[in-house]
């Protein structure tokens, strides 16, 4: 396999980029600086870049994890506090978070190891939306959910068109879906609250097309290679 397709294939880097990286010899073969662009990987050479070894990379893994309440999502907290990581010990991978869900919200929460996809997936300028099931005090007139809906200010910042519809009501809550495509800091319990409809619970049922379904709370599961090429392509 040509080396450029090779470094690319390991999911360092792009062709283009592979290329660049070679040019300027930070591509070593067998220990020694690779001074062809062509040159084609034979079966036991030895390729590194920039004195990673292709060979020892980590192979690339992507989880979905149902995260219960009571846990904080960071791969170490400072406080002791019980953490994401605790739900997920037979993963050997260094896997992290991707992106945050509160110590008191439940649900969808992506785990892995690849950092660009993770990048990718919290960027603003991504505009993947988020689904979340708000349990609110209160009932919710027409005029809030459009407000909702179509921008409200937390705080010196008005949020981004929403997706919001009544699931369910009675005389003391309301269920709501919201779909958002931005992620500020409590933004769904800040929405809520700007309304004058506190959050109770809050779940978030999918990420894009990951959806939680009917994975367990405290369990994790693969994506499977849809949900993987869809994370890459976003
Ligand atoms: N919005 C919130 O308010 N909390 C979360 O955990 C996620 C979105």
């Amino acid at each position: 396999m040509r080396i450029n397709r090779y470094i690319a294939g390991s999911g360092l880097c792009s062709r283009r980029k592979a290329d660049e990286l070679i040019k300027n010899g930070n591509v070593k073969v067998n220990g020694a600086v690779l001074r062809e662009p062509g040159y084609d990987v034979k079966e036991g050479d030895r390729v590194t870049v920039n004195g990673t070894d292709l060979m020892e990379q980590e192979e690339m893994v992507y989880y979905l994890l149902n995260k219960p309440t009571g846990y904080v999502t960071t791969a170490k907290d400072e406080q002791d506090r019980a953490t994401v990581m605790d739900l997920v010990p037979d993963i050997s991978e260094r896997v992290f978070p991707v992106g945050r869900l509160d110590m008191n919200t439940s649900g969808a929460l992506i785990l892995t190891n690849d950092g660009k996809a993770a990048y990718r997936l919290t960027h603003p300028k991504t505009q993947v939306f988020k689904t979340y099931r708000a349990l609110v005090s209160g009932i919710i007139s027409k005029e809030k959910i459009w407000k909702l809906r179509n921008g409200i200010d937390i705080g010196g910042y008005v949020t981004r068109p929403a997706i919001v519809t009544i699931v369910s009501e009675n005389k003391n809550s309301t269920l709501l879906e919201i779909s958002i495509s931005e992620g500020k800091n409590r933004q769904v319990r800040k929405m809520c609250k700007a309304v004058g409809n506190p959050v109770q619970e809050l779940t978030r049922i999918s990420i894009g097309e990951i959806r939680l379904g009917r994975l367990k709370e405290g369990t994790f599961r693969k994506l499977t290679k849809a949900e993987i090429d869809y994370i890459k392509n976003c």
